[in-house]
């Protein structure tokens, strides 16, 4: 039954509180109180009915964040007080001198501090006007910044509504968490697109992009340390940090008062060690005087206020040796060189190998084996080399020169003019095979988790596979005898292949390792196309006409599926019973399920996957493992994914058990 208009409004009021309070929860006191899918499910509702009745849309509706609409460009807009920057020292001495500077202005009153983390990310102010999100802009040069609102109001640790009337302005700091960096960079890798060098300039790339989606899709967080209330003043920066906190705006929960500089230093000592434990990337501590009144006989000068310093934590910098430079062929027959390096320690942890990206960075650095060079490692990211010493050079040092074959199979590469990346043109070289086979049963991928490098080592050194659907022909006296591998193991890894064969199609596409295509663009692929077969026949118009598939993704696909090589690897792994192609045989039979189509999810009592896939087509229906527009039911069981959501925002009926039995009893 249809809600009432009275009812919807009822029933939306209450499911925006709901989304809100767990938003609060999850994102800015980090204490959920409900599982993913709960919360995924609210929105749901809420999306629905919202649909239903758009007259009840406001803007402060949580599904109000992201825009629909591609930004043009941004707009630039004066700040309301300058955004400044903050002094920064090195030294306790430095710090001492920076307390003696204050002495001299305020030489009677005791000083006290807030200690805060400084968060390496990009400054930003937020407007709120009447308890609404009204503007984002970023720092810029201080004076004018950027309007990003359209973007920052994708991140969810800003409440879209506060409880406070007039202006209200607050600043802090955007950041990429770690696993949200390293999630994206792991997704650019497999679209063959360059790397973010660390979580910062990830950061600054993403708050300048111009669709808003994308935007959310990056993750981006945030740290508020200033407040201004229009008409109200604080006593203190501590003050100012507890109301934000209780107008449910995200501050960092580490901020400590110090009552003296002693307490300051030792926080500084404290996170010094501590800060490989965050999630997120601090540069040092911010040293305010909490007293505003203070800060006011204080002032600032042009730069800097002088009642706040930086105090930064060393760089994570070690230098060490170049012993060797070696280059690894990858998956696409990219060659990437990697320093080896005498074994270093660096913030906890042993080093001994640095990427050197490509020819034309080992150039710009004239990085030669036997060199000393600087290393580090900023956060968790991947440690580079900053430069070469080369007052420590002794003349032995031997500049290295680029391959111009592929270390692995001697075969020619290819550098196109303008890439800065080699690539090995050998079809068949060992190490892409190798790179591939480990990709198509990846986790994401076909989830062969048993499959690790040293096995893939293995199945190659014996000629047991030479191209990914050999896997499939594996044997358990193959695996049984092979280097640390028993009765057990061979048989998890044969269950772990025959599972993949009913693998969704999206991961198919995502495992077969198409340039450009990483999983979102598989899943978008994959939700256009019923099965392979329609895909690799599939005209560039028609890609392109796919959300995520330009011009060029759309190429590389064309020119994927047509290349002989891969032709002969989809026909043997169709024939090998991998079933994401055209099930066209199976449903060829008539029956009263004839020309409809199933998706099957989450776990049904009374049948395997297989048996209910047999039940439909043996009634003539066709099972396929994306949900699209042409799907007819999906099916769904206990524990249903993310096709059940797919199928209630496509509108496809969605059968339970008991259904699907009264549907086959016929
Ligand atoms: S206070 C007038 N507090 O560091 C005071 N800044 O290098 C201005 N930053 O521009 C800033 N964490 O973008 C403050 N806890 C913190 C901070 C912080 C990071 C950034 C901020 C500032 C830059 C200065």
């Amino acid at each position: 039954m249809p809600l009432t208009l009275k009812e919807a409004k009822k029933r939306i009021q209450k499911l925006r509180e709901d989304v809100v309070f767990h938003e609060k929860k999850y994102y800015i006191e980090n204490d959920p109180q409900i599982s993913d899918y709960e919360f995924d499910m609210l929105i749901k509702e809420l999306i629905n009915l919202e649909r239903q009745f758009p007259e009840l849309i406001t803007p402060e509706s949580p599904t109000q964040r992201v825009g629909e609409q591609p930004l043009e460009g941004f707009a630039s807009v004066e700040h309301s007080t300058p955004m400044l920057s903050l002094d920064n020292c090195y030294t306790m001495e430095e710090l001492r001198e920076f307390e003696e500077r204050i002495r001299k202005i305020i030489p009677t009153e005791k000083i006290a501090y807030v200690a805060e983390l400084k968060i390496d990310g990009l400054g930003i102010s937020v407007i709120y006007r009447d308890g609404k999100f009204a503007q984002a802009i970023t720092r810029g040069d201080g004076l004018r910044g950027d309007d990003v609102t359209a973007n920052v109001k994708t991140i969810r640790s800003f409440p879209l509504a506060i409880p406070q009337s007039g202006e209200l302005e607050v600043r802090g700091e955007i950041y990429l968490p770690f696993p949200s960096f390293r999630k994206i960079n792991r997704r650019r890798e497999n679209e063959d697109l360059p790397l973010f060098v660390n979580p910062r300039n990830a950061a600054a790339g993403s708050i300048r992009l111009l669709d808003p989606k994308e935007v959310a899709a990056r993750m981006l967080d945030v740290f508020l340390y200033t407040l201004f209330v229009e008409g109200e003043e604080k006593e203190s920066q501590w003050q100012n940090l507890q109301t934000m906190k209780k107008l449910g705006l995200k501050i960092n929960p580490h901020s400590r008062r110090c009552s003296s500089l002693d307490a300051v230093i030792s926080y500084y000592r404290e996170w010094k060690e501590r800060r490989d434990a965050l999630d997120y990337d601090v540069d040092g501590i911010v040293i305010k005087v909490d007293s505003v009144e203070q800060q006011r006989l204080l002032g600032s000068t042009a730069k800097f206020p002088r009642w706040a310093i930086s105090f930064k934590f060393p760089a994570r910098q070690a230098t060490t040796r170049i012993k060797d430079i070696v280059v690894q062929v990858g998956r696409t027959g990219a060659l990437t060189p990697v320093a080896v390096l005498e074994p270093v320690k660096l913030s906890g942890t042993t080093i001994s190998r640095s990427t050197l990206h490509n020819e034309d960075e080992i150039r710009r650095k004239d990085i030669r084996v036997g060199d000393f060079v600087l290393i580090e490692r900023s956060g968790d990211v991947i440690p580079k080399v900053v430069l070469v010493m080369k007052e420590k050079r002794t003349g032995r040092e031997i500049p290295f020169a680029f391959p111009k074959i592929c270390p692995v199979c001697h075969t020619e590469v290819f550098r196109p003019e303008d890439e800065a990346v080699s690539r090995c043109i050998n079809p068949s070289c060992p190490a892409k095979l190798k790179e591939s086979l480990l990709h198509y049963s990846s986790r994401r991928a076909m989830n062969i988790e048993t499959l690790g490098v040293a096995l893939v080592n293995q199945l190659l050194e014996k000629h047991l596979v030479q191209t990914i659907p050999d896997l499939y022909a594996l044997s358990y006296e193959d695996l049984v005898n092979l280097d640390r591998m028993g009765p057990k193991s061979s048989q998890n890894l044969l269950d772990e292949i025959e599972k993949s064969k009913v693998m969704d199609l999206d991961r198919l596409i995502y495992a077969l390792g198409i340039r450009f295509v990483g999983e979102r663009t598989a899943q978008a692929i994959a939700s256009h196309f019923r099965d392979l077969d329609s895909l690799s026949k599939a005209p560039p118009e028609e890609l392109i006409q796919i959300e995520d598939v330009g011009p060029k993704v759309a190429e590389s696909i064309v020119f994927f599926f047509h290349q002989p090589k891969n032709t002969t690897l989809l026909d043997k792994l169709r024939e090998v019973g991998v079933n994401s192609f055209s099930q066209a045989e199976a449903s060829s039979e008539e029956g009263p399920l004839s020309g409809q189509t199933f998706v099957l999810t989450g776990k049904l009592a009374q049948f395997s996957r297989e048996e209910a896939r047999k039940e439909i087509e043996q009634r003539g229906g066709t099972v396929t493992s994306t949900v699209s527009r042409k799907t007819d039911y999906v099916i769904a069981g206990a524990e249903p994914g993310a096709k059940l959501e797919k199928a209630q925002k496509l509108g496809v009926p969605v059968l339970d058990e008991k259904n699907f039995l009264a549907l086959i009893s016929f």
